[in-house]
């Protein structure tokens, strides 16, 4: 089918969430990624931070075919290997001490509120329920993930939310001690807002939340669906603050392509689940454990991590000394790692389709913020390519601004 037939049959049968650009992908091998029509792009949207390893990576792909042969299914009725395994590495990696598995972020954020209100509620004080959560925050779609989500366009249409959630502006530190009291059950936020903006929160809000919450004895969460395993130049985002949280939520690169959502949480938290309290059908069988289990050694073996803090910085050097040429287009550029958003200072779908139109995927993080998500692995050629094709862009708005005066 050609794109057009594509786009025609789409608009047919499928149901209208998706806001989707005139753009049908076939294929992908590392950055690059192929249309219907065989046009190539260099991919720097990743699936929105999923894949960190580029489009089939080989250890992936190998790992899916010897994982289709051994066992698709089995239910957590029954001990699995590879979960245990893939538990085992990310309890090491993140000093956490738990995992449950499930299949997305909404649903590892979910899981997250369940804990932290159940443990707050058998081992605290039973009148404490209450989630304080960030503006401007993203923690999926979901109702509790959705309510703890601090935009309010997402909520629209879906009231009544669910209750027990407050907002408190990022980074503000009185906001945040005036919010918490004796109803507060945990604190919740992202390292780096992601969708919300690329905004990273500051090493004294975290510290500030790390200390409300150890006063109050209830569990910090941090939501790492995005900024966790690698994208911002460290395992964790946490691990640029020094901060660590007592839950932690991961989904988007841990199955290299495939859907896999994961809570950790400490020992003394993660006794607020007991048999029978939170559950999921196909949460960590083997199938896609063996796969993620592969994704994350070949992040390890590779050394992406460092890669990725490495590459961040070559971009946003190279995107700052863009900003102080066009002045009148870029407002900020900013991020950590491969996590990186330019404000600008026109509507940044408008930037996404110029790019893409030139051979770049990029994605929008709110209204005036296009995000560059590029694979952990990407190549100093591939950089040069996306920051020549983002010149281009800016080069051409420029001229357009310039004509409109
Ligand atoms: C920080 C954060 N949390 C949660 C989610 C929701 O993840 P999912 O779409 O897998 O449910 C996202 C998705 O973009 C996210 O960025």
């Amino acid at each position: 089918m050609n794109t057009r037939e594509i786009i025609e049959m789409s608009s047919a049968h499928l149901m209208r969430n998706y806001g989707r650009l005139p753009l049908a992908l076939a294929r992908g091998a590392g950055s690059y990624v192929w249309d219907a029509e065989g046009k190539k792009y260099l991919d720097f949207v990743g699936g929105i931070a999923v894949n960190s390893l580029g489009h089939c990576h080989p250890k992936v792909v190998e790992a899916i075919r010897s994982a289709a042969d051994q066992m698709l299914h089995c239910s957590n009725l029954y001990h699995i290997e590879p979960q245990a395994r893939l538990a085992a590495f990310l309890t090491q990696k993140s000093g956490l001490d738990k995992a449950f598995f499930c299949n997305s972020g909404a649903e590892a954020n979910e899981a997250a509120i369940k804990l932290a209100r159940r443990y707050v509620k058998l081992f605290v004080d039973a009148d404490r329920f209450e989630v304080i959560t960030v503006e401007n925050s993203f923690h999926g779609r979901t109702m509790a993930a959705l309510t703890a989500t601090g935009q309010s366009k997402y909520h629209q249409g879906f009231e009544p939310l669910v209750p027990g959630f407050r907002y408190v502006p990022l980074n503000d530190l009185s906001a945040l001690r005036q919010a918490v009291g004796p109803t507060t059950a945990a604190i919740m936020l992202e390292p780096i807002q992601g969708e919300g903006g690329v905004r990273p929160v500051t090493a004294e809000f975290i510290r500030l939340a790390r200390q409300l919450c150890d006063e109050m004895g209830i569990p910090l969460i941090f939501d790492e669906v995005q900024t966790g395993l690698g994208r911002t130049g460290k395992w964790f985002g946490f691990q640029h603050y020094g901060v660590r949280p007592d839950i932690l939520t991961l989904a988007k690169a841990l199955g290299g392509g495939l859907p896999i959502g994961c809570t950790l949480a400490n020992d003394r938290v993660a006794q607020g689940f007991e048999p029978g309290t939170h559950a999921s059908t196909f949460g960590g069988g083997p199938f896609i454990t063996r796969v993620a289990l592969a994704a994350m050694q070949a992040i390890e073996d590779e050394q992406l991590v460092p890669a990725a803090a490495a590459a961040g910085e070559y971009l946003q050097d190279a995107l700052r000394q863009l900003a102080e040429r066009y002045p009148n287009l870029i407002a900020d550029v900013r991020g950590v790692g491969c996590l990186i958003g330019i404000e600008l200072q026109v509507p940044a779908a408008s930037f996404v389709e110029e790019a893409m139109k030139r051979g770049l995927l990029l994605v929008s993080a709110g209204p005036q913020v296009v995000r560059l998500l590029p694979p952990l692995n990407v190549t100093t050629e591939q950089m040069d390519e996306a920051l020549s094709i983002i010149e281009s862009v800016m080069g051409s708005m420029s001229d357009t601004e310039t004509k409109a005066e």
